[in-house]
């Protein structure tokens, strides 16, 4: 895949890129990270730690995440900013505040696998609550979009508005609480770890997997959490840019390509993150002796905010004019080469069950 210029051809840069100029921390721009507990860090002077920017191919510049480092016993700079953020907890605890000028500030504590989104142009200050070891935070954001439509940074970072329809002060914002709204979808504003959160059985996407999709602070993003057992593998399918896959738990590979070209291999065990590009199908297998777990953070994929969700892909099978390959319909070459890489590893394939499931 061409990298993307940094100009134009008029030799423009988006705004995006000059605010990345301008924080003087450096942007990863990869196609995937093995290791987002392993990615180095560099001193961060506006968020007073240290960090990295990641600007990966599949995001098409339509979105991007941050990575940061609070030292032991330290704090981060507050931030406000009219640009959506999933903040993941990589690894160690803290808290988080989160306050209005001139209102009352409320704080929520975190851990290791903790998932919550301080509201839009909220001010918010992170916390390491231990005196020994650095936190690691990851955040999804859509500060690309945000920046290049108002192209006024400025604005994007000094503007007052209180959106209060997103956040009012509400005591229980970030008690965990849950609300059901469908079988699959959950609406909360703090999940205290990722890894455990409680899955529904979803058979549309095959291999007896589990998912649950998340509404997560009146946000225009969303997220789902996805398991899927030993000795499986799920469907092939393709949606819009900028989901960000990030695996939690097991180890497997996942297979990339366009539409008629050739697939790429990517290996990936807990920590990797991969962002499938936009429309190209996309395909993952569980080749460990665990679950494989993953969190997905997308872009512009609320149901509950309509309207934004473009070209993000269905259920349905490709020959219907859907997204979906399903498993009769795969080349020969997925099933060989899942079945060998289990061979490798001394496993045997549970497909047999499976390969029968349709979409609904
Ligand atoms: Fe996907």
């Amino acid at each position: 895949m061409a990298e993307r210029p940094i100009t134009n051809e008029l030799g423009f840069k988006t705004t995006y890129q000059l605010f990345l100029e301008k924080e003087r921390v450096p942007a990863v721009r990869a196609f995937h990270i093995e290791d987002i507990n392993k990615v180095e860090l560099f001193p961060w002077e506006r968020m007073g730690g240290r960090g990295v920017y990641l600007n990966l191919e599949g995001t098409e510049g339509v979105n991007d995440c941050y990575i940061a480092e609070i030292a032991p016993g330290k704090l981060l700079a507050p931030q406000k900013h009219m640009f959506e953020e999933l903040v993941f907890v990589v690894s160690g605890r803290g808290a988080t505040t989160v306050w209005r000028d001139g209102q009352k500030k409320q704080t929520f504590e975190w851990q290791e696998g903790s998932l919550f989104s301080p509201p839009l142009n909220t001010w918010h200050q992170h916390f390491n609550g231990d005196g020994k070891n650095p936190v690691r935070l990851l955040a999804m954001t859509n500060a690309p979009t945000v920046l290049n439509l108002f192209h006024n940074i400025d604005f994007v970072f000094g503007c007052d508005y209180a959106f209060t329809d997103r956040y009012n002060g509400e005591a229980d914002f970030f008690s965990g609480n849950t609300k059901a709204l469908s079988q699959h979808y959950q609406e909360t504003n703090f999940i205290r770890d990722v890894r455990t959160f409680e899955l529904i059985e979803r058979k549309e996407r095959g291999a007896g997997g589990r998912m649950t999709l998340l509404e997560m602070g009146n946000n225009v993003m969303s997220a789902h959490i996805s398991q899927f057992p030993v000795g499986t593998y799920k469907k092939a399918h393709r949606h819009g840019a900028g989901a960000h896959v990030i695996i939690l738990k097991g180890e497997g590979f996942s297979i990339m390509w366009p539409e008629g070209k050739d697939i790429q291999r990517y290996e990936w065990r807990a920590g990797s993150l991969l962002v499938p590009p936009e429309r190209w199908f996309h395909q993952h297998f569980n080749a460990g002796g665990e679950p494989a777990r993953y969190l997905a953070l997308k872009p512009f994929s609320s149901r509950k905010f309509p309207g934004l969700r473009k070209q993000w892909g269905t259920s349905e099978s490709v020959k219907q004019g859907g997204d979906q390959i399903e498993y009769e319909d795969e080349d020969p070459r997925v099933r060989r080469m899942f079945e060998e890489e289990l061979a490798k590893r001394g496993l045997t394939s549970r497909m047999g069950d499976v390969y029968g499931t349709r979409a609904a």
